[in-house]
């Protein structure tokens, strides 16, 4: 399930948590279907190839939960709604294994017969996320322990720990015996990795001895460690590495923040090995099969970079409706965006698309109307998915997620969503070809750092900090502008682009600082905002004047800052514009810094009124510019986009570039509007979100890649509809 972002309000970490839970793996075809192992940067996944030469559609299918006399009927209407993929058996371990040891794949065979049968290939789940009760009953301390030192009871699922001997010795059978079984088999295209890899956090006594060694591994020595962490602060210097607590229960529940921080990663790493002993596996026995896993696109309890790096492709589950207004396309936008940045903008696939309403014990949300249920598949490809599978073929009648709906309802009528995602089967059939090899190419990358991310989440500064809320603004920001947005990490290559946006950049290291000041020589423009620089690598405040590492790129220094509450401040632009702001008052000082630095906005109110809120400086080739706060409403962060696009210089403030836009004039409110390049093709999506009609001005003709017609300049879209034009 994906959070995706509402941009005024803090997201909801907690409902994820409780209910839901490059180096590149190449293609080195031969044969369609041979894949080999390797790193080399040569040629990347090809997920068309992989799938026949189709884009992958399908649906997430649970056959053990129906009667067999089903099958046949499901997967002729599956067929005859243009589906050629399925995912299944993701929590099937106990029909797959009903007892240690002794394996039934017989189940699984026989509708892996049927669906092969009606054109329909599949991806299987390592069923990692939903042990069985025996194994529970068996060996108790498969189950995590929660932060109080309980062990979760049996029930729910991915309530594992994984570091448990017994859990890792049981996963390795099961993924054997699944690998050795299937390797071969031609209608099984390849795996995916347990669930929505994430939580829970276990703190048993495994967990605790292996984030002890992983500490001795990284810091060798305690010294290192203890001045690491500034464990000097109230006393908690270690002198045995047996001494090191994990992040459990205290009083006011605090804990060091630099020990809070390695316990993250140290999480995140546990779920990369975890996956990697299932990659591991699977490419041993059954190396011509793909490996992916179904990420959770804005989630952050994994670094997404580290964890796909074993996999040959990204997956992610969307669900746009998550409390979302289905208008504001720009938090899944911004979510594909993220999970193709993931693995080096290579394209990916959706594993789990909304294809119904949301829903545990309560619906969550309202019903989206059928026609968005294709805008959605059209906006992954657009953000460089190469397939689409609804979650999930048919509402379960048991079990939790009685009201979670699937593409059918209980009753298997061919309802409107049903006619809808058939509509979107013969396009996606249509379409393929334009699609193989093509790819989103943008000139602007938002930085996303997943231990700033962290950092703010131990500390967040102040209750209305929301990190992926500042990405969404300055995300949204440009696409409005109907510029392409990717995402980058700091392991990422930077040279390519024009403008890198790095919102809050709280935790640097040296290697990150180098690699934005060589991006800034070359020409290129960096976008910082408040509390940037604050912090090293260990989660520590360092002792240069603010922005820190960073005050030179940005030819600012910070003296004073003022965290909001309850006072109004407006920000005033060099335009004359004033802009309310909210979270965060960096007061900034042009003078005492490096200097050549000038502010294009300044504070209104208070005691600083007049001074600098955002500056500019001109650094080598290239700009920095500091936002030293938040704003309320998108439109300081639109303004922000034009002066970057060329206005700055008539302001005679330097040049600074954005690259391309794909219109002629912004898209009207609730119209998206993406694009995939394959050579000197350029292929144009244009998705209108909205209930009315409605018009994008693209400023030439192009040709509609689904009819064959040339469209007009000015592009008219029907509500919830879906433009695909292209040049030549
Ligand atoms: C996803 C999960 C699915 C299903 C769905 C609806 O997060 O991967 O297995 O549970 O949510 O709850």
């Amino acid at each position: 399930m994906s959070q995706n972002i509402n941009l005024t309000e803090p997201i909801m970490i907690g409902p994820r948590v409780l209910c839901l839970t490059a180096v590149v793996w190449f293609w080195a075809a031969t044969t369609p279907f041979i894949y080999a192992q390797g790193k080399s940067a040569s040629k990347p996944f090809d997920l068309i190839e992989w799938n026949g030469g189709k884009l992958i559609y399908g649906v997430d299918y649970y056959p053990e939960h129906w009667d067999e006399s089903q099958w046949e009927k499901d997967a002729a209407m599956m067929q005859a709604a243009g589906f050629n993929f399925v995912r299944l058996a993701e929590f099937a371990w106990v029909k797959m294994e009903p007892a240690e040891g002794k394996f039934d794949f017989t189940w699984l065979d026989r509708a892996l017969k049927v669906l092969n049968a009606h054109g329909i290939k599949a991806v299987l789940g390592t069923p990692t996320a939903s042990p069985p009760a025996w194994l529970y009953a068996k060996y108790p301390d498969i189950a995590a322990m929660d932060e109080r030192g309980i062990r979760y009871r049996y029930g729910s699922r991915r309530n594992y720990c994984l570091h448990s001997p017994n859990f890792i010795s049981a996963t390795r059978r099961i993924v054997t015996a699944m690998a050795e079984h299937y390797k071969e088999h031609p209608g099984a295209l390849g795996w995916q990795i347990d669930n929505e890899l994430g939580n829970p956090q276990c703190y048993d006594s495994y967990c605790l001895s292996a984030f002890q060694r992983w500490c001795r591994a990284k810091y060798t020595t305690l010294d290192t460690l203890n001045k690491s962490w500034g464990t000097i602060f109230w006393g908690h210097t270690y002198h045995a590495w047996s001494e090191i607590p994990l992040t459990w229960n205290t009083l006011f529940n605090t804990h060091n923040p630099s020990l809070a921080l390695d316990h993250r990663r140290f999480n995140s790493e546990a779920m990369r090995d975890y996956l990697k002993l299932q990659v591991d596996i699977l490419r041993r026995i059954a190396p011509k099969q793909a490996i992916t896993h179904n990420d959770m696109g804005m989630y952050n309890g994994v670094d997404y970079y580290q964890l796909n790096e074993p996999l040959d492709f990204v997956a992610w589950d969307n669900y746009p409706m998550f409390g979302e207004d289905y208008a504001h396309y720009f938090g899944p936008g911004l979510a594909h965006d993220l999970m193709r940045g993931s693995k080096n903008n290579q394209n990916f696939m959706v594993m789990e698309q909304e294809g119904g309403l949301p829903g545990w014990s309560t619906f969550r949300g309202r019903q989206a109307a059928p026609g968005l249920y294709r805008a959605w598949a059209f906006q992954a490809l657009a953000h460089g998915a190469d397939g689409v599978c609804y979650f999930r073929w048919r509402t379960s009648r048991f079990g939790t997620e009685q009201y979670w709906q699937g593409i059918l309802d209980q009753d298997s009528f061919p309802n409107a969503r049903y006619q809808s995602v058939s509509q979107t089967g013969k396009e996606f059939a249509q379409l393929a070809d334009l699609l193989k090899g093509s790819k989103v190419v943008s000139s602007v990358a938002l930085l996303v750092s997943p231990d700033s991310r962290w950092g703010f989440e131990i500390q967040p500064l102040v209750k209305d900090f929301n990190y992926n809320r500042q990405l969404g603004l300055y995300y949204a920001a440009f696409r409005r502008a109907g510029v392409n947005v990717d995402v980058v990490f700091p392991q990422s290559d930077f040279s390519g682009y024009k403008t890198i946006v790095a919102p809050s950049l709280f935790i640097v290291d040296k290697t990150l600082v180098e690699k934005l000041t060589n991006f800034v020589k070359a020409g290129g423009t960096l976008v910082l905002s408040y509390r940037s620089g604050v912090k090293d690598e260990n989660n520590i405040v360092t002792d240069q004047t603010l922005p820190g590492p960073l005050a030179a790129l940005a030819g600012i220094a910070i003296h004073d800052f003022d965290p909001h509450t309850n006072q109004q401040q407006e920000v005033a632009d060099l335009e004359g514009e004033r802009h309310p702001a909210r979270v965060w008052f960096d007061i900034l000082d042009l003078t005492s810094g490096e200097g050549k630095s000038r502010a294009l906005a300044t504070y209104a109110n208070g005691y600083y009124a007049g001074k600098p809120a955002v500056s500019i400086h001109t650094n080598g080739k290239g700009h920095v510019l500091y936002v030293g706060t938040e704003f309320l409403k998108p439109n300081f962060y639109s303004k922000l986009v034009s002066w970057l696009d060329g206005k700055l210089a008539e302001f005679g403030y330097g040049s600074t570039r954005i690259g391309k836009k794909l219109v002629a004039e912004p898209p009207p409110e609730g119209v998206e509007v993406a694009m995939r390049e394959k050579g000197e093709k350029e292929i144009y999506f244009l998705i209108n979100y909205t209930e009315n009609a409605q018009t994008v001005s693209m400023g030439r003709s192009l040709r509609n890649a689904l009819t064959g017609n040339t469209e007009p300049a000015k592009v008219e879209i029907p509500m919830f509809d879906v433009k695909i034009l292209m040049v030549p």
